[in-house]
């Protein structure tokens, strides 16, 4: 990565000097502990943000036009604030724009601005790399603007272009992580009050390590849409069946799961099961946590990949080969897959004694069964989106 001193000098060989306020600031990706697939159910997720950032350096124009030039595509895209178009060939600019029509929607004036940004989140591996570009969008717009937007608030709007703009139909969790993470901690997000706790990941003796499978997840858009619907039409079963207000699966617990879930097809009732069991065991792990217990956070987050791989069904071979090359090492306390499935990537948690043989050993296996060069990146709890000094 290049240091900020050398991304200013790129920026002002790019951009005359407008003589209005400028700053940098970067924004992370994440990696899911656990709690998959229940953010767009109203339930719990636990993430934490990586030490992998998306920096963008931006100075105000007194004119609408936003000038944005990303360094990695060496690509520069031209547009008015008062024109926003959505350009499938531009499709980085696109979530920039969408951050920008949402701030609009929310009745803000800004200025146009000149931008540079660059990121080491690898792309398409399910780290989050297009929710930290919105975040640190956002950021950028309401810091240079002088824009009141609470961290929340501007989770959920990045959310929004994502949602409205560029048209994928994800939940909070990773806009969240991004804006709100803090170093040395998980949130537990309670997806349906937006709400959050710091949970203290302090790992000591073990590190989180990140297993990129390489294989591009292909499928995601269609099969996370059909899960969607396939969890709301579990919903409104159970809000007819039981006593009480069901909004979403987030309500229903196992025991009304297994007494009243009988008349669901085998297929909605799996997706149900996966769903609410992964909501216990997101708050399991938490208190695991809290009480320092490892051991019993690494069980919860292998048994988390078997349901999303068997009930679930978002996992693909290579995730699946990755999970069990990765238990059968020693040190290992728990592995899963993370994020939306079908590939990206896997999350273990390591000694640290064993890292080197871990990266190694999987790897080794991995490559010569697959064909692929996977990549592992070891990380910890890192910080969410912030102005950079
Ligand atoms: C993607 C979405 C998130 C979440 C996960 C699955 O990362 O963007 O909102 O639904 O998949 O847990």
């Amino acid at each position: 990565m290049r240091g900020l001193k050398e991304l200013w000098q790129i920026f002002e060989e790019r951009f005359p000097d407008t003589g209005l306020r400028k700053g940098a600031f970067a924004a992370p990706g994440r990696v899911n502990l656990i709690g998959e697939h229940t953010d767009y159910n109203d339930g719990f997720v636990l993430p934490m943000a990586i030490d992998k950032n998306i920096t963008m350096l931006a100075q105000l124009r007194d004119d609408q036009e936003v000038r944005a030039y990303s360094l990695d595509y060496g690509r520069e895209v031209i547009f008015s604030l008062l024109d926003l178009e959505f350009e499938k060939e531009d499709f980085w600019a696109n979530y920039i724009k969408g951050v920008i029509d949402e701030i609009k929607k929310m009745d803000y004036y800004i200025q146009g601005m000149n931008l540079i940004f660059t990121g080491d989140i690898p792309i398409g591996s399910g780290l989050s790399s297009s929710a930290a570009l919105e975040v640190v969008t956002a950021y950028t717009i309401a810091s240079l603007n002088d824009l009141d937007i609470q961290p929340v608030e501007m989770a959920l709007l990045c959310q929004r272009a994502e949602n409205n703009f560029v048209g994928v139909n994800c939940g909070i969790m990773d806009q969240y992580i991004s804006r709100l993470g803090k170093e040395g901690n998980a949130l537990l997000i309670d997806c349906r009050s937006n709400e959050y706790e710091l949970v203290r990941f302090s790992l000591e003796d073990y590190q989180v390590v990140i297993c990129n499978s390489r294989v591009e997840r292909g499928l995601v858009d269609s099969e996370y849409n059909q899960r969607r619907e396939e969890c709301e039409k579990a919903s409104r079963y159970f809000a007819e069946r039981l006593d009480h207000r069901v909004l979403a699966l987030r309500d229903v617990t196992v025991e009304e799961l297994e007494k009243e879930g009988g008349g669901l097809e085998e297929i909605t009732y799996r997706r149900a099961r996966h769903v609410i069991t992964e909501n216990n065991r997101v708050l399991m792990a938490v208190s695991a946590l809290r009480k320092n217990d490892l051991e019993t956070f690494g069980k919860l987050m292998t048994e988390s990949h078997y349901s999303l791989r068997d009930d679930y069904e978002v996992s693909c071979p290579e995730l699946d080969l990755l999970v069990e090359l990765a238990l059968k090492q020693k040190g290992v306390l728990g592995a899963r897959m993370t994020g939306a499935g079908f590939g990206g990537c896997t999350v273990n948690l390591v000694h640290k004694d064993y890292i080197d043989d871990f990266i190694a050993n999987v790897k080794k296996a991995y490559d010569q069964e697959t064909g692929k060069d996977m990549e592992i990146y070891v990380t910890w709890p890192a910080a969410g989106a912030r102005e950079l000094a």
